[in-house]
């Protein structure tokens, strides 16, 4: 299996981990068939991410790929988060091995959960 440079380097540099306090939303998401974990927090002022973190039990593909997408996040309009695609996640890291591309999921599907859950409270912002 070989891991391209991107991944090594946000899996051994994690960027944006722990959590907001006071966060204004939270998404929490896990895989049931590796049972790894991702929680990600924002921070949103006028529609926009302005700060996003995670905490990641899981594999190094899972914490890479969170990484990169909270990276990603910041910055973006809460409609550009909800668009960014599993896909779009693994290809700013270069790719990933096929057998590990399940493991963008959590990244992805973290973010837009953690937008919902602002969305739950902030209804007026959709
Ligand atoms: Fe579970 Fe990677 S093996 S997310």
């Amino acid at each position: 299996m070989e891991y391209t440079q991107a991944v090594i380097d946000h899996f051994q540099n994690p960027r944006n981990v722990g959590e907001i306090a006071e966060a204004d939303g939270v998404g929490e998401v896990g895989n049931p068939s590796c049972g790894d974990m991702m929680r990600i927090s924002i921070a949103v002022k006028d529609k926009k991410i302005t700060d996003c973190k995670f905490k990641t039990l899981g594999c190094g593909a899972a914490i890479a790929t969170s990484s990169i997408a909270t990276e990603m996040a910041r910055g973006m309009t809460l409609d550009e988060a909800m668009a960014l695609t599993r896909d779009q996640v693994a290809e700013a890291l270069g790719g990933l091995p096929p057998e590990k591309m399940h493991c963008s999921n959590l990244a992805a599907d973290g973010l837009h959960a953690a937008v919902e859950d602002y969305y739950s409270k902030h209804p007026e912002a959709k």
